[in-house]
């Protein structure tokens, strides 16, 4: 595909053309592309300019619309050229245009895209399905004082007038959902030769400390997968109102400020991107049913590589870590719900609506559990065998267990205790509890069971838990969180004497659980900074965060979400809103 866009800040909207250059597999007449919003202004065929006759489908819920081109005959083998010249609407689910006061400093507007699962199609009419994939280059007119970023290579530049076309070039075939663009007030920190964060100018300090270590980790994770083949890897940090904590796009991974705390403790967040550079952008899954395979392998990478920087131990305390969160949603869901298969059937279904940490932490339990049968080196050897095997290509569960198997031929009862059916198609918990080392949590359960003994009335709190590692700090507030005797709102204002976790923690992880407590409790202390930490539009903790303030007082709940709701993202609004029951 080759994108010509222009980007129109005053009316929210992307104009321009895209033209495909596609063999023909099977004899047909017909291309069908996924759109969404968009207005097709016409189908042409790039050489002669002649128009190419379509039609556009109903509208089918979050799939958008299917738009049919109509050729005369197109046989197999045959490569055909078309373009279609389209705007998008400012109302584009794949697409957050912000005005300068919604940004963080103020000076110009800002757009980001964020297209996985299916919002691809509200960006650019395309086969917006992971088993689809191409090169791509874009060619994108853009005001002067704009830096513009996307998911491929930088190529060059050129003024033209008061404007300026930037153009890039992603040469690795990748999905739809991996297209992606932002622009805005950006500098460009450079790490290492090939590293570099795109950032607001206030924050090129805090950046440049932060993400000191990024080439340690894709050195790592070289190590383990094998060679970095996308050339260069890059950050973008995004306003608040980013969705997520990061999401992999090539060569650019956008990621939430939020990762930003002062102290690196959520560098685990760019190892996971880093990671998915392998599976998922490279090794993809041929549907979103098999969003797992994705996710699962991405965590495993993530936490060799955050271990064997900083300990083995914090394998298992990121683990358990994910093994609550994972108890968390399918007691939401509950234990037979069918969002809780590792491979749930997603006919009709909204694949915004069935994201949970399931494919992440059920999915990761089972390749603990292979790893925990072959041992961790014959494990890591085929993790990198499956990885290189399965190069740009896709994969699917199956073919993924068949690799394995064969792989461990040697050895075939190594498997035997594992009951696939039950793991991939099965609700509910992993079939399997895992043995993690659980010796450091059993330390911090231990400091909070004693302190429960004198009501949560020892000023040595502090001092007690100054060694302990961040996880182990999450793990406190959780205990705290899960005290069969609830804390009393005094019990939770003098722990915030001695912790200052409501105005002196920049972590994200942290106040999520405390602001939920000191919800539930019924305290008033925390309130202002509630609502300033409902600013990050972050899923991960503004949806948890309204579902519990919702369930102690909705009304208040659902005047918060108001007010904040033009802040949000697209997607972030539409899940808070279903969550508050609006
Ligand atoms: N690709 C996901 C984010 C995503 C998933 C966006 C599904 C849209 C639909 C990304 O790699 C991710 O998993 N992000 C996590 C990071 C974490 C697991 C370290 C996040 O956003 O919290
Ligand atoms: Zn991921």
């Amino acid at each position: 595909m080759a994108l010509d866009w222009m980007l129109d800040f005053p009316t929210k909207m992307i104009m321009g053309s895209v033209r495909y250059s596609a063999i023909v597999l099977a004899t047909t007449k017909l291309i069908v592309l996924d759109t969404r919003d968009l207005s097709i202004r016409r189908v042409f065929s790039p050489s002669t300019g002649q128009e190419i006759p379509f039609t556009l489908g109903p509208e089918v819920g979050p799939c958008g619309q299917a738009l049919e081109i109509q050729f005369g005959t197109l046989t197999e083998g045959q490569v055909v050229e078309f373009a279609v010249s389209y705007m998008t609407s400012p109302g584009s689910t794949a697409l957050c245009w912000m005005t300068p006061e919604q940004t963080d400093n103020g000076t110009l507007p800002y757009l980001f895209s964020q297209c996985q699962a299916i919002h691809a199609r509200s960006m650019l009419p395309c086969q917006d399905t992971p088993m689809v994939r191409c090169p791509y280059t874009a060619k994108v007119t853009h005001p002067s004082e704009f830096c513009v970023v996307m998911s491929a290579l930088v190529k060059g530049q050129e003024t033209v007038g008061d404007r300026v076309v930037t153009s890039y070039e992603q040469p690795k075939p990748i999905a739809s959902y991996l297209i992606a663009i932002a622009a805005g007030d950006l500098v460009k920190v450079d790490i290492s030769p090939r590293c570099a964060v795109y950032c607001d100018p206030t924050m090129r300090q805090s950046v440049t400390y932060e993400f000191a270590d990024m080439e340690k980790y894709l050195t790592v994770a070289e190590d383990i997968a094998g060679p970095y083949e996308w050339g260069r890897y890059d950050v973008l940090v995004l306003p608040l109102s980013f969705p997520y904590g990061g999401m992999e796009n090539p060569c650019m991974t956008f990621a939430s400020p939020t990762i930003i705390t002062g102290d690196r403790t959520m560098m685990d967040v760019i190892a996971h991107e880093i990671s998915h550079s392998w599976t998922g952008n490279s090794v993809a899954p041929e549907t979103w049913e098999d969003f797992w395979l994705n996710e699962s392998f991405t965590v495993m990478l993530e936490r060799k590589i955050t271990s064997r920087i900083h300990g083995e131990k914090f394998f298992d305390m990121a683990a358990i870590n994910g093994w609550q969160h994972l108890r968390d949603d399918v007691m939401r869901y509950g234990e037979t719900h069918p969002y809780t298969a590792l491979r749930p059937n997603l006919t009709g279904v909204d694949p915004d609506d069935s994201f949970s940490s399931v494919p992440y932490e059920k999915g990761f339990n089972l390749l603990c559990d292979i790893q925990r049968r072959v041992g961790v080196k014959p494990f890591e050897t085929w993790l990198h065998k499956y990885i290189q095997d399965h190069k740009d290509r896709n994969v699917n569960t199956d073919l993924m267990v068949a690799h394995l198997q064969e792989h461990f031929a040697n050895s075939p009862t190594v498997f035997d205790g594992i009951d696939w059916h039950l793991w991939f198609d099965c609700p509910g918990m992993p079939p399997v509890i895992p043995g993690f080392d659980v010796s450091m949590l059993d330390a911090v359960q231990a400091t909070v069971a004693r302190w429960a003994e004198v009501g949560y009335n020892t000023t040595e709190k502090a001092r007690e838990t100054s060694q302990w590692h961040h996880q182990q700090m999450v793990i406190m507030v959780q205990t705290l969180a899960e005290s069969p005797i609830p804390l009393t709102a005094s019990q939770l204002l003098r722990l915030d004497h001695d912790f200052n976790f409501t105005n002196g923690s920049n972590n994200a992880d942290i106040l999520l659980v405390w602001l939920s407590m000191c919800i539930k409790a019924k305290c008033t202390f925390h309130e202002g900074r509630l609502v300033n930490f409902l600013r990050i539009g972050r899923m991960k903790y503004a949806r948890p965060l309204y579902r519990t303030l919702f369930s102690v007082a909705p009304d208040k709940a659902q005047k918060i979400f108001q007010q904040m709701r033009p802040k949000y993202h697209n997607i972030a609004q539409k899940m808070i809103a279903k969550d508050l029951g609006l």
